[in-house]
C-alpha cells in the first residue's frame, strides 16, 4: 500500500507556519544528531517548538510544577499537594474580571499507580445564579447577592500535546480560550480543569513522556481527583458535594465520557451529568476503519477524517509505550521511532512540532502494517475505551458532521453504552457541516443552556424531557455552513 502524504490537521498546520514564518536564517537546533530528519526537518520542528513557546505562560515551566518532597505512591489519590491561590495572569489572556489558581493534587493512573497531577481553576467574578437557584441551597431557593459557592464545570481538555511542558494550564490562554473555559467562567462556573498526568508534572524526569494519552479511564481519574482537591483547597468557594457537570472536547471527550462510567463504580457527590464533544471511543478500531478506506479508495475520495486517523498512529503506539513499557513501540515503522524517540521527544514538542517532525513522513511508514492486531495494543483498547460500559447519565454527546471522527462509528460507541443498559439518558446532536473545533462553537447554546439547566435543576435525570430513544441523534442544521470560517487548532 503506497499512499501519498496527504493534509492531516497536523501537515495543514505545518503549511500554516511555513507561509508565516522565514527560517532562512535559523541554524539547526540541538536536536539530536545522528537520525533520520535532516536539515530542513530540524529547521521545521525548530519552528514548531518556537512557535508553541510562544503560547506558553512559562518557558520552561515555573517551578509551581516540581514535585514536592512529600510526595509519594502511598499516598490516597485526591490529596493536595501544593496550592497557589492567586495566579499571576501577566502572561495569560484570561479575560479581566476573572482569576485563576493553580493546584497540585494526588490521581491513578492506568494501572492504579499514585501520580502527582496539576490542574488550574477558573474563577468567575461571581457564582452562576438561576431563577430558582439549585439544589444543595434548596429547591425553589431564591437568588440572593451573598451567595459565595461557585457550581463547577470539570474540564476535561482535548489534545495539548505528549510532554511535560505541554500543559494547559500553562498555555496563555488555557488552550481553549473562549471556546469553552473562558466562556463558562464568566457565565458563573467555576472551572477545575486538569492537565491529566505527565502533562504539566511528571514522574519521568528522563524526559519519556508519562502521560497517558487517550486512556479515558486515567484521565477520569484525574477529573475526579481534581474535583476532591479544588474542594479541599477552596472550601469557601466550593461546597464538598457542590453541583457540577463534566465536559470534555476529542481527548477530552473520551474522559468526560469514561468520568460518567466512573461514576457508576466509584461517585463523586454533587455530579449533575457529562458533555462529550468530538469524543474518541474505540481508536484502534477507528484506525483499522480508516486504514480499510485508504486501501480501497482513491485519496482524492477519502473523507477528511481518513487521513486525520491515519496521521494519529505514531502518538497512539507511544501512548501504549507509556502504560505498558514492554510494548516498546513496536507498531512504529524505524523511520517513525526516529522521529518519535529522536526528534520529538528530545525537543518536547507539542502538537505544532509533533507535526512538523512528521511532515515528511508518507502515511505508509508511520506505522507497521497490522500492528493494530498486536495483544498488547488490542489490550490496552479494551481497557482505555470509552463506551459500552454502564454509565451515569444525563450523558450528552455532539460531534460535527465533518469531524475527524466519522459519525457512523461514534453512533457505535453511543449503542454500545445504550445496550450496556441501566441508565437511558444518552442524547446525540450531529452538526451540519461542521469541524471537530468549530463544532464546540456551533453546539454552545446547547451545551451552555444543558449545564444551567442541570446545575439550576437538581439532579434529576431528563428535567422532565426523557429522550424518546437512548441515543437518538438528532441532525441541526445551520446557516450558511458552506461561508463559515473553521480553524484546524485551538489555541
Ligand atoms: C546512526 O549511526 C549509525 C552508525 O554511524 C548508523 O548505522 C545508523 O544507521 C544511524 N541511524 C540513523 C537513524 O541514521
Ligand atoms: C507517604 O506520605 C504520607 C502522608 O504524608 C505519610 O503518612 C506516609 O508515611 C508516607 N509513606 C512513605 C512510604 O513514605
Ligand atoms: C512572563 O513571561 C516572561 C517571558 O517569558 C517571563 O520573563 C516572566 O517571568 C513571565 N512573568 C510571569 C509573571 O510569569
Ligand atoms: C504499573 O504498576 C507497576 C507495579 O506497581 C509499576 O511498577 C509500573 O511502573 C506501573 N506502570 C506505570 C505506567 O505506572
Ligand atoms: C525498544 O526498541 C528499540 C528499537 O527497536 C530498540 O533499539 C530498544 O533496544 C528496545 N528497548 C527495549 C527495552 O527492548
Ligand atoms: C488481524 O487478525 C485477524 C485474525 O487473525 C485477521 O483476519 C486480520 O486480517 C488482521 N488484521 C490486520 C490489519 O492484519
Ligand atoms: C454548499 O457547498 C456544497 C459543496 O460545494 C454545494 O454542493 C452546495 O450546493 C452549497 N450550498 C449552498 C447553499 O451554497
Amino acid at each position: 500500500m503506497k499512499l501519498p502524504i496527504a493534509q492531516t490537521h497536523l501537515r495543514g498546520l505545518a503549511v500554516v507556519l511555513l507561509a508565516h514564518t522565514s527560517f532562512a536564517h535559523s541554524s539547526p537546533g540541538s536536536l539530536g544528531q545522528n537520525t533520520t530528519c535532516n536539515e530542513q526537518c530540524h529547521q521545521l520542528v525548530k519552528l514548531g517548538t518556537e512557535f508553541e513557546a510562544e503560547s506558553f505562560a512559562h518557558t520552561p515551566l515555573d517551578d509551581f510544577y516540581t514535585i514536592p518532597e512529600m510526595f509519594n505512591t502511598s499516598m490516597e489519590p485526591g490529596t493536595l499537594l501544593r496550592i497557589e491561590a492567586h495566579t499571576d495572569l501577566t502572561n495569560y489572556t484570561v479575560p479581566s474580571s476573572l482569576t485563576m489558581s493553580r493546584i497540585m493534587y494526588t490521581s491513578q493512573n492506568l494501572n492504579g499507580t499514585v501520580v502527582p497531577v496539576s490542574a488550574f481553576v477558573l474563577w468567575p467574578y461571581a457564582p452562576f445564579q438561576s431563577a430558582v437557584g439549585y439544589e444543595g441551597h434548596g429547591r425553589g431557593h431564591q437568588p440572593q447577592s451573598g451567595d459565595s459557592k461557585f457550581p463547577m464545570v470539570a474540564w476535561a481538555h482535548g489534545t495539548a500535546g505528549y510532554f511535560v511542558n505541554c500543559a494547559p494550564s500553562n498555555y496563555r490562554s488555557l488552550q481553549y480560550n473562549f471556546m469553552t473555559s473562558y466562556s463558562l467562567a464568566l457565565e458563573g462556573f467555576a472551572v477545575v480543569a486538569t492537565d491529566y498526568a505527565g502533562l504539566g508534572v511528571t514522574t519521568r524526569p528522563d524526559g519519556e513522556s508519562s502521560h497517558e494519552w487517550l486512556a479515558g479511564p486515567a484521565g477520569a481519574n484525574d477529573v475526579a481527583h481534581a474535583i476532591e482537591a479544588a474542594r479541599k483547597a477552596f472550601p469557601d468557594q466550593l461546597d464538598k458535594e457542590g453541583p457540577f457537570v463534566t465536559m470534555g472536547h476529542s481527548q477530552g471527550g473520551n474522559v468526560a465520557w469514561a468520568f460518567a462510567e466512573r461514576q457508576a463504580v466509584s461517585p463523586i457527590p454533587g455530579y449533575r451529568g457529562t458533555i462529550a464533544i468530538s469524543p474518541v471511543t474505540r481508536l484502534l478500531d477507528l484506525v483499522d476503519k480508516a486504514l480499510a478506506v485508504a486501501a480501497s479508495t482513491l485519496p482524492a475520495s477519502w473523507p477528511l477524517w481518513v487521513p486525520i486517523v491515519i496521521g494519529l498512529q505514531p502518538p497512539i503506539t507511544a501512548s501504549i509505550t507509556t502504560s505498558f513499557s514492554g510494548y516498546n513501540f513496536s507498531g512504529m515503522t524505524p523511520l517513525s521511532y526516529d522521529r518519535w524517540n529522536n526528534v520529538l521527544k528530545p525537543a518536547q514538542g507539542c502538537l505544532a512540532a509533533g507535526g512538523l517532525a512528521f511532515a515528511d513522513v508518507t502515511l505508509d511508514q508511520l506505522a507497521r502494517p497490522g500492528w493494530t492486531n498486536n495483544s498488547i495494543a488490542q489490550h490496552w483498547q479494551q481497557e482505555v475505551a470509552a463506551g459500552g460500559k454502564k454509565f451515569v447519565g444525563p450523558l450528552l454527546v455532539l460531534a460535527g458532521e465533518d469531524d475527524a471522527l466519522p459519525i457512523d462509528f461514534l453512533e457505535e460507541g453511543v449503542a454500545s453504552s445504550c445496550n450496556a443498559g441501566g441508565d437511558p439518558s444518552l442524547e446525540m446532536f450531529t452538526y451540519q457541516a461542521m469541524k471537530h473545533f468549530p463544532v464546540i462553537q456551533a453546539s454552545r447554546m446547547r451545551w451552555m443552556g444543558w449545564i444551567k439547566e442541570r446545575i439550576a435543576g437538581g439532579n434529576h435525570h431528563w428535567m422532565g424531557k426523557e429522550p424518546r430513544t437512548c441515543g437518538q441523534n438528532t441532525f441541526v442544521e445551520g446557516l450558511n455552513t458552506n461561508y463559515t470560517l473553521q480553524p484546524i487548532t485551538p489555541n
